[in-house]
């Protein structure tokens, strides 16, 4: 038991001793059925400036202090966004060696939202949720919900996509249900945190506009619909402030605007200033480098900035214990939510329902990004010879990339996933193709994989054509991988195009044998310069312990494929507006110049044509969209408008659609998207099967945000309703006016 549950437990067992053990006899601050802010102020009450101060940060890399003398226990934090990370050493990142903390993988977040249905983000909550709880955290580090704004960002496999609704609607149920677990979401990196060159130092220089209609939303969203009880402030700055000790994004907006009532944590090693943290609104920090950012000292917790430095600027009277009672109350708020509440569930580890989860996640997720010709599903009938070619075919995705790394009990990689589905109803062989990276460790976990290969580029390009010409179907797993400069934290990627000779890879194949499927392994949009020519394309995303295993159940056509792109993946990198009008990477400052028109509000406005756009994905069966139908053509401020459409199946197998709603604004006194996404409903459906799409407008779907003023603003006059499958694919506009 770790010290702070020990003391905890023998706190309560002495009270219990001395009289009867009832919940009444305890002191209010331990009595679960007082009130929760008047335990908190008992607590406070009690406690030392010393005591105070030694809550307010961490105590070793994971974990920070509770109050002995009171048994409060300690607050354990783990990432994040998508497993329960291994146990490292008490001061050090390398691994405590604990042979019972392997974990489930879940797909990467990109995946969650690709599924577009909030039900799966439900249950990813709850499965996470209880792998933390069973391994005694407090504090889940995720789900991440920056906004994709470029496809260079390395760390965009670990958030939602560029809509803010889209991440708004799937990042809420995530929240809610690994909290009913007794664990708090941190929901990060708050905010602005869109690119990896340079996190600690650059300055995002982004208008009000795009601040609040595009990177905040989702934020907002897990704090007032999600609840979530902790927030983890960036690395980046904004307005010449870390975002870590931010007063305008911490203070006057989380704090003060959405009225959060929960922690701020800082991202490790995100602290920069003892006053400032003490006074724009951070309340616990973590991981600091105790030199700056290049250099920290052993077991130098007492040298945090909010440590001894904040202790000593009370104690000389720069500073009041103000600010820091508000933190505390904070802490404890956390503590009586998470850590010393009694009524939560025990947790589970690696059961047959969390991978259950982790496969159906990643089924619904997969997007079948083209389909033409009869390549996919793959018909074990006719396809007795399967070549399968590429590394991504073998190599395990679970480790790298960053803090989000994972130990997992056991990971599918494709080629594992299409074997074993297989059985012996074909032959599947196997060709390299090209060499990427043959390397598999993150902080001391090893993949355990010899990927090493002696072949050159040439040979192993003559090698897979060779097998491609006997084969009766081909399906390359490629992409990016784990490692800096692709998909990885702390960098952003080296380049758009595909690395390690893929494309000539490729291209060689597909001029082998016209059945060729194509199944992109990444956590961000690439080229393809070879789309023409390929038949089948998927996007398989990271998706974890089941990977291999879900992927084989899409591409046989046991799973229809039912996600659709939570982002644009451009032609080329010049059509995404922040390389086209706005920075990349930037100098000290990054600026937005792009600002509201990130993604296919872009590709709108300048009519640029996706190779795939946000919204797509395709299905093996087909449906009609019947005529929408609309319950008036004028709204009036406080009412509502209702459109509804049938959905049919027309097709032979079951499978679902996602029919989405965005709305245009025809005139406005402030530059609009041609049209934003206002809401959608996935419907699965059985062969011939008709279900309703229905959806409901306020005046709220029609707000933009008025810099000027600061606020909401809908503006009377005609508005442009669209049905669309994908920012692209428009089926049906309808007009209505705003009064
Ligand atoms: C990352 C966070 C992570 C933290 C703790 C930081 O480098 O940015 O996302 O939660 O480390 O591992």
């Amino acid at each position: 038991m770790k010290l702070g549950r020990f003391l905890l437990a023998s706190t309560l067992f002495f009270i219990g001793c001395s009289s009867t053990p009832r919940q009444a006899d305890l002191p209010v601050y331990l009595n679960e059925n007082e009130p929760i802010e008047e335990r908190i102020e008992d607590a406070l009450q009690r406690m030392t400036l010393r005591e105070k101060i030694d809550v307010i940060h961490a105590q070793s890399k994971f974990s920070s202090a509770g109050v002995e003398r009171l048994g409060i226990p300690e607050v354990w934090c783990t990432d994040g966004p998508h497993g329960i990370r291994p146990e490292v050493m008490w001061d050090e990142w390398d691994q405590a060696k604990w042979t019972n903390d392997s974990c489930t993988a879940f797909p990467a977040l990109t995946c969650l939202a690709a599924t577009w249905n909030p039900e799966m983000s439900a249950r990813y909550g709850m499965a996470i949720g209880e792998e933390a709880r069973y391994r005694e955290k407090d504090v889940l580090l995720g789900p991440g919900v920056n906004i994709y704004r470029t496809p260079m960002n390395g760390r965009n496999f670990e958030y939602m996509g560029e809509d803010p609704l889209l991440a708004s609607k799937m990042v809420v149920p995530y929240i809610q249900n690994v909290q009913k677990n007794g664990v708090a979401a941190c929901v990060k990196h708050f905010a602005l945190n869109n690119q990896e060159i340079e996190r600690h130092g650059v300055n995002v220089v982004v208008d009000d506009r795009a601040l609040y209609e595009i990177y905040l939303p989702a934020f907002k969203a897990a704090v007032q619909e999600g609840g979530a009880w902790a927030i983890m402030p960036a690395y980046n700055r904004y307005k010449e402030q870390h975002c870590c000790h931010n007063q305008y994004l911490l203070n006057d907006i989380l704090k003060g605007e959405w009225g959060f009532d929960g922690v701020t944590i800082s991202d490790w090693g995100g602290v920069h200033d003892t006053k400032q943290a003490a006074l724009h609104g951070l309340d616990m920090e973590f991981g600091s480098w105790t030199n700056g950012l290049n250099w920290g000292a052993s077991n130098a917790y007492d040298m945090y900035h909010m440590a001894v430095p904040y202790m000593k600027m009370i104690e000389n009277g720069e500073l009041t214990t103000k600010e820091l009672d508000d933190k505390v109350r904070r802490v404890l708020r956390l503590i009586f939510r998470t850590a010393m509440n009694t009524r939560k569930p025990f947790g589970s580890m690696n059961t047959e329902a969390h991978l259950q989860a982790a496969r159906d996640i990643a089924g619904e997720g997969i997007v079948l990004l083209k389909n033409e010709g009869d390549v996919l599903p793959v018909n074990l009938d006719n396809c007795k010879n399967i070549l399968v070619v590429g590394e991504n075919a073998i190599k395990m995705m679970t480790v790298g990339g960053g803090s989000s790394s994972l130990k997992v009990m056991k990971e599918y990689t494709p080629l594992e996933g299409i074997i074993n589905y297989v059985g012996d109803k074909a032959n599947v062989i196997y060709q390299r193709g090209y060499v990427g990276d043959v390397t598999g460790e993150y902080n001391g976990v090893k993949s355990g994989q010899d990927l090493s290969e002696s072949r050159t580029a040439e040979q192993l390009i003559a090698d897979a054509v060779a097998a491609a010409e006997k084969a009766d179907v081909v399906i390359f797993f490629g992409g990016l991988n784990k490692k800096e400069g692709q998909d990885c934290e702390g960098v952003d990627r080296s380049e758009y195009a595909l690395p390690y000779g893929q494309n000539e890879v490729i291209e060689a194949l597909a001029a082998a044998n016209k059945n060729l499927a194509v199944v992109n392994i990444s956590g961000n949009a690439v080229a393809m310069p070879w789309v023409e020519k390929v038949p089948s394309i998927m996007q398989g995303w990271f998706l974890g312990s089941e990977s291999g295993n879900a992927l084989a159940q899409v591409i046989f056509g046991e799973v229809n494929p039912s996600g659709h792109l939570p982002f644009t993946f451009p032609v080329k990198l010049e059509d995404n507006s922040a390389h086209s009008v706005g920075e990349w990477p930037g100098a000290r400052d990054v600026h937005y110049t792009e600002s509201i028109f990130v993604g296919y509000r872009w590709a709108d406005k300048e009519q640029l044509k996706a190779l795939f756009p946000f919204g797509h994905g395709l299905s093996y069966t087909t449906f009609e969209i019947g005529e929408p139908t609309m319950s008036k053509t004028s709204l009036k401020a406080g009412g509502k408008i209702t459109i509804k459409c049938e959905v049919r199946n027309t097709g032979k197998r079951e499978g679902a659609e996602v029919v989405q709603l965005y709305i245009g604004d025809k005139e406005s006194s402030l530059p609009r998207p041609v049209k934003e996404l206002k809401g959608f409903q996935k419907l699965h459906l059985a062969a011939g099967e008709s279900g309703v799409a229905e959806f409901t407008i306020t005046e709220d779907e029609l707000k933009f945000f008025d810099d000027k003023k600061h606020e909401w603003v809908a503006e009377a006059g005609e508005f442009t309703a669209y049905i669309a499958t994908s920012a692209e694919d428009v089926l049906y506009t309808l007009n209505f006016t705003l009064k």
